[in-house]
């Protein structure tokens, strides 16, 4: 059964021009598309998207660092879509991620990771993130033929 994840290019990514490398390497792994927005977000926005960790000494700086340039998110749909992003993204912290990775190849550090992707392990963040940052119509049902 597929499932849809939600997926973000950071402001360090956008801004180091890693958009197209990153969708490359989705497009690549046969996980199709069916939601993309170049957009910047606001404060309100990175505060609800954040909302787990705030409190943690790290929360203010992401807010600041999240808002300060812009993002390209996107929704991906496949085969246990979710788990095959984070694999793909690597660990959280570039020092950490495998070679081969998203943030093992181009991650500087623990802010500037390049890529945000929905936790696998929190049920129901996917729905949450994707609903958050899209409207309905703004995801494309088609067909992909493999
Ligand atoms: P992300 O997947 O976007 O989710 C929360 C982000 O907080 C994480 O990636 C990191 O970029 C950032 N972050 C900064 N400091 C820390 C930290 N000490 N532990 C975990 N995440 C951190």
């Amino acid at each position: 059964e597929t499932e849809r994840t939600f997926v973000m290019v950071k402001p360090d990514g956008v801004q180091r021009g890693l958009i197209s490398e990153i969708l490359e390497r989705f497009e690549n792994r046969g996980l199709k598309i069916v939601g993309a927005k170049f957009m910047q977000m606001d404060r309100e926005l990175a505060e609800q998207h954040y909302a787990e960790h705030e409190g943690k000494p790290f929360y203010e700086g992401l807010v600041d660092f999240i808002t300060s340039g812009p993002v390209f998110a996107m929704v991906l749909d496949g085969q246990d879509a979710t788990r095959q992003v984070r694999r793909m993204m690597g660990d959280t912290d570039p020092a950490e991620a495998a070679p081969g990775t998203i943030r093992g190849d181009y991650g500087l550090d623990l802010g500037r990771n390049v890529i945000h992707g929905s936790d696998h392990e929190d049920e129901g963040a996917n729905e949450r993130e994707i609903d958050l940052f899209f409207d309905e119509d703004e995801l494309v049902e088609w067909d992909k033929i493999d």
